[in-house]
């Protein structure tokens, strides 16, 4: 995600900003500037691209001064351009900001105060934040911002300098993590430790709803009510490298743990707060737009094209519109009946995979009107699609896809959702109960992800074993193949899905003694067949782990091994499901001693065909 810094002390502040934000590269960012007082003003600069282009910039349009804030963007409102990278001002620069997250009710801000005169430049949502500033300015730094806090929705971190106070920044946090370093004579603060670990250790680590008022001399802290906080002093001694993995062993284990906030950054973009109605103003569909519609073709690869066959099930159960989902590399030479009927879904982390792109294209030719789900603002098929819908994982380093299928599944089902509102097809009530069960995954994510030690034991036991089975019915045949997928490219044990009542026709000749066989069960629909096909591994004595419902009585009668999940409405059972599987092929790589992060013969992003 973006990257904050700030400094404020006896050092030239441009310096320690670049200093930092080079730090923080590694979580990837697509501009990056720097705001410094100088000569009565504050002074931004920024650019996109990398920081080398800021750093050129720089050189040309020098700021100085001992005190500033920088920033690494990556892009959710508004392409990657100069003018949307962050630090953003009002008109005058009187208020400067850095911010990462997602400010939700931006766009009513906007239009308030834009009725008021206010001008804005940017595309972003963080602008808002610097009008805002100087609309309820009251001549009080820490008022003002308070004021501001009392205004916005959404999630932050924000770093705020004043044109009025020259020796002080302000900083608070809500859902985004913050910490201030402290110095002597000099203080800092970062959206991570590895900007600051090169000048300090110690550190006070923001907790939701604080502020901290910082200068050269001091950092005080208050409370969302005003009052102040005695923080203690948190010591860091993690290595770099460690600090670059937020203290996590590997990136794919810090990302499969920020799985629950990019969850609920996604759904934020598409669950109106006050009627928990699922909207997409980028699409603004209505009924007619969907009555040409015969057909959906869903195309991708690998991770991306699993989350489309789980869209198959959402989109033809609650819309009632047939879904085609094909591998982006077979789609192309298969002459495909694609025509002026067919409304094409295209999925893609990096949104530069290039057959996922070539299949975009080659619908197009054929007709299709399009619509990109990505995580990556800018990118190549975010521009070739008709219409684009972000996801908010934001970036993945490990290779292994994790929170970018997460957020991709939370995607499609809000979008079949709408389409099934739009068309008639689907209830309110129905849209009632899935919007409930979605609101609580965050949560339930969490329960999910801090109790690990079965998923642990079952790795150590069993990360050795040659062949490994995923067996699901229903969507969880599909969330049975992610969870193959996983296990197999990072700890290279051979593992196959399929789907449960195929066994009998040919795979069951490779169940033998021993044989570990992973089952979900969390489609009541079908949990009996799927019982009568774990009796069928169980009898020649695999050894079944069943993943299901924690209120699920029969899960232990039937398997070896049951790892329990919350309960949740059906839609919603893939995306607590595949959190053990990905935990599970994390821990056997582990035992294996395998390269978690960068996996043999892989890459993160295959922009070849
Ligand atoms: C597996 C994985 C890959 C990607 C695939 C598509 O963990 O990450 O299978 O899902 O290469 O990549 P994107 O989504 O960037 O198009």
């Amino acid at each position: 995600m973006c990257g904050i810094v700030g400094y404020v002390g006896f050092q030239d502040a441009a310096e320690f900003l670049i200093e930092g934000l080079t730090k923080l590269e590694y979580r990837g960012y697509d501009s990056a500037g720097v705001a410094c007082y100088t000569d009565d003003r504050i002074e931004i600069r920024k650019k996109v691209g990398g920081i080398a282009n800021l750093t050129a910039y720089l050189q040309e349009r020098p700021v100085h001064g001992h005190i500033g804030i920088g920033h690494t963007r990556w892009a959710t409102h508004g392409r990657p351009s100069d003018v949307n990278a962050h630090p953003h001002g009002d008109e005058h620069n009187h208020y400067v900001v850095v911010h990462n997250g997602i400010i939700e009710n931006f766009m009513e801000l906007k239009r308030d105060l834009q009725a008021k005169g206010h001008v804005f430049v940017s595309e972003t949502d963080t602008e808002v934040i610097a009008h805002l500033c100087e609309e309820l300015d009251t001549g009080d730094f820490l008022e003002t911002v308070r004021k501001v806090l009392a205004t916005v929705e959404g999630s932050y971190a924000l770093a705020f300098m004043n044109r009025d106070f020259p020796d002080t920044l302000i900083c608070t946090k809500k859902d985004n993590p913050l910490i201030i370093g402290l110095g002597e004579g000099e203080n800092f603060i970062a959206s991570d430790i590895p900007a600051i670990i090169a000048r300090t250790r110690d550190t006070y680590i923001l907790n939701d709803g604080e502020i901290a008022v910082v200068t050269a001399a001091a950092v005080r802290v208050i409370d969302r009510e005003g009052r102040p906080v005695d923080k203690k002093v948190h010591h860091v001694d993690w290595s770099a490298a460690a600090a670059e993995k937020g203290g996590y062993e590997h990136f794919m284990l810090k990302e499969i743990y920020e799985q629950p906030k990019a969850i609920r950054d996604t759904m934020a973009m598409h669950i109106r707060r006050d009627t928990q109605e699922v909207y997409f103003d980028e699409l603004g569909w209505r009924p007619e737009d969907l009555q040409g519609i015969r057909k959906i073709l869903i195309t991708a690869c690998g991770t991306a094209y699993h989350a489309g066959l789980v869209a198959k099930y959402y989109i033809e159960q609650i819309a009632r519109i047939p879904v085609e989902v094909d591998i982006a590399s077979e789609y192309r030479y298969r002459e495909p009946l694609t025509d002026a009927a067919t409304f094409c879904i295209v999925i893609s982390q990096s949104g530069e995979t290039s057959d996922t792109l070539a299949a975009l294209k080659e619908a197009k030719r054929l007709g299709a009107r399009s619509l990109a789900i990505t995580n990556t603002v800018g990118s190549s098929i975010a521009r070739e699609a008709d219409a684009v819908v972000y996801t908010m994982a934001g970036p993945e380093i490990s290779v292994a896809s994790t929170k970018a299928y997460t957020t991709q599944v939370i995607a499609l089902l809000l979008l079949a959702v709408y389409m099934g509102r739009i068309n008639g097809k689907l209830s309110h009530a129905e849209e009632e109960a899935i919007v409930r069960d979605l609101l609580a995954v965050p949560e339930k994510c969490h329960q999910i992800l801090e109790d690990v030690d079965d998923l642990k034991t079952f790795a150590k036991n069993y990360g050795f074993a040659e062949d490994v089975f995923f067996i699901g019915r229903s969507i969880d045949y599909a969330v049975a193949m992610e969870g193959s997928l996983k296990l197999k490219e990072i700890s290279y044990i051979h593992a196959e899905a399929y789907a449960g009542g195929e066994l009998k026709h040919g795979t069951l000749a490779l169940v033998v003694s021993g044989t570990p066989i992973i089952a979900l069960v969390t489609q009541d629909a079908v949990k009996e067949k799927m019982y009568s096909n774990i009796q069928e591994v169980s009898a020649r004595e695999a050894i079944v782990i069943g993943i299901g419902f924690e209120d699920d009585p029969e899960l232990d009668h039937f398997v070896r091994h049951a790892i329990r999940i919350p309960r949740t409405h059906r839609f919603v059972a893939p995306i607590l499901a595949v959190l053990p599987l990905q935990l599970l092929a994390y821990y056997a790589a582990i035992t294996r001693g395998t390269d978690v992060d960068k996996p043999r013969n892989l890459a993160k992003s295959v922009t070849v065909e």
